[in-house]
């Protein structure tokens, strides 16, 4: 009973949304993803969405739909005021250090929020890096999320700070994900655990990056 509380919330909830079936255009793993803008009439309210939000830790290799990738990224760094050039999850000064990198089934992709594009950096499934966890493998989406930490040069902040700053911020990132997924019927967890140097070493970064936090995104 205690597992079908959720199951019967999550139908309930789904049938007070918008009784439109959402758009679900698959799409190609290309050197560039041109990502769709999100369709903001869709999907649960803030309210259901927080109410159904719950870590998961099992997922379909099923891909997500061109409107559904776009959405999770949107959510995790997307602009959302263009005057301002803001984004969707605050940062600490404004200073955006985190790079949001995207572990797919062929290829790695870096998010460039300007052109709300991915592009590949990495040829190559390299899921198995990007976690710590079975599950995580095979799913269709594990986000990296990568500090750049000469953002925070000449602020004259201990390296401590520094990284408590980066984490607090991925951390907001992470969990605007968490509740797209929640309100979009699509499964997520923040995840701590991940292979950190190889990632870095992968995506040639090692020097003056530090790996936050990652997240897998799925059915
Ligand atoms: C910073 C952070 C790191 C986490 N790392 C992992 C992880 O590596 N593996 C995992 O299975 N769950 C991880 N979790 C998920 C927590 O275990 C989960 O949130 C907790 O058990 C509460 O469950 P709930 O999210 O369903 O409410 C992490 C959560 C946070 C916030």
């Amino acid at each position: 009973m205690k597992r079908l509380i959720p199951l019967l919330l999550a139908v309930l909830l789904a049938s007070c949304g918008s009784n439109q079936t959402p758009t679900a255009t698959p799409f190609e793993y290309t050197d560039t993803i041109v990502l769709v803008q999100p369709d903001l009439s869709e999907g649960l309210t803030i309210n259901q969405a927080l109410a159904l939000r719950a870590s998961s830790r099992e997922y379909s290799a099923e891909a997500l739909s061109l409107e559904q990738l776009s959405g999770v990224m949107w959510a995790a760094a997307g602009i959302n005021r263009p005057e301002s050039k803001h984004l969707t999850a605050p940062s600490a000064m404004a200073l955006y250090p985190i790079r949001v990198y995207a572990f797919t089934p062929e290829g790695v992709y870096r998010y460039d929020e300007m052109s709300h594009t991915l592009q590949r950096v990495v040829e190559g499934d390299h899921r198995e890096l990007s976690a710590a966890q079975e599950f995580a493998y095979t799913a269709p989406l594990n986000l990296v999320y990568i500090a750049d930490m000469s953002r925070y040069e000449g602020l004259n902040l201990t390296p401590a700070k520094a990284e408590f700053l980066a984490g607090q911020d991925a951390a907001g990132y992470a969990e605007n994900v968490n509740l797209y997924a929640a309100g979009h019927n699509l499964k997520a967890i923040t995840r701590g655990s991940l292979k950190s140097a190889e990632v870095l070493t992968l995506l040639d970064l090692e020097k003056g990056h530090t790996v936050v936090l990652a997240q897998t995104v799925g059915k």
